[in-house]
């Protein structure tokens, strides 16, 4: 069975004092919780701190991003390898405002999931449509699209590695949520389509859904048989909110 996921997004936000009293708070939240693997993923530069204050707990540490490139001449990147030393098990990557923000594009983002895997991390690939492509019916041409490269690049293989997020863009960070039954469509959808390269592969793959998650509404999406957890963005920010949603997604 899969074991459920919940990890938090803090993007760029907090200080250094706040973010390692957030880990803090969220290491003691869920101490002694079973049944659910927990990660944060905080800016750069407050990783190294946050790894120190979660060593021994069962939060693990990701990162928000990573290079597609080992090691170089690329002024401002930071490489798997480096987080690694830092104690980083994951890294999001492909996350939608990497994408719009960044002009991130699939075939970049799949060079990005490959160096992760190459590093010894676990990437968290993020995927999910825009508002104007699901009101003209295109969230699984979208997702598909996104998934592939993926799969082009790296083989479904590399699906046993790695963890995968569904983010509809018009949710995140609007209060706008997905219904339990739209985002387990999609969830559906995308094991489905690893599941005709490798059922195997496609039912162990954790499906999280990402997108205005909060404490009042985890719990019935967590429900969903193909949602295997959140990655929670502004609500991670919250030691009592977020520590809600790891209750809510454990088994
Ligand atoms: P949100 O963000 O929970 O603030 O909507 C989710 C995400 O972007 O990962």
């Amino acid at each position: 069975m899969r074991r459920p996921f919940v990890a938090g997004n803090w993007k760029m936000n907090g200080t250094r004092d706040g973010a390692k009293r957030l880990a803090a708070g969220v290491a003691e939240g869920v101490s002694g919780l079973e049944g659910v693997d927990v990660a944060v993923c905080p800016p750069y530069v407050f990783i190294p701190e946050v790894a120190q204050v979660l060593e021994g707990t069962k939060v693990a540490v990701g990162a928000q991003d990573v290079a597609k490139e080992q090691q170089g001449a690329y002024t401002g990147e930071v490489s798997g390898g480096m987080l690694k030393e830092f104690a980083c098990r994951y890294v999001i990557v492909g996350h939608s405002e990497r994408r719009e923000y960044y002009c991130e594009d699939d075939a970049l983002v799949a060079e990005k999931f490959a160096s992760a895997q190459r590093d010894g991390l676990l990437p968290i690939l993020c995927v999910g449509e825009k508002l104007e492509d699901r009101e003209a019916g295109r969230t699984e041409d979208v997702v598909r699209d996104q998934l592939e490269a993926v799969l082009d690049r790296n083989g479904i293989s590399a699906f046993a590695e790695a963890v995968i997020a569904y983010e509809p863009v018009w949710a995140i960070g609007t209060g706008r949520t997905a219904t339990p039954d739209q985002a387990q469509e999609v969830h559906r959808f995308i094991r489905d389509l690893l599941s005709a390269a490798d059922a195997e592969v496609a039912a162990g793959v954790r499906i999280l859904y990402g997108g205005s998650v909060k404490a009042a509404n985890a719990a019935e999406l967590f429900a969903m048989p193909d949602i295997d957890g959140g990655l929670i963005g502004g609500a991670s920010l919250d030691v009592a909110e977020f520590t809600t949603i790891c209750r809510s997604a454990a088994v």
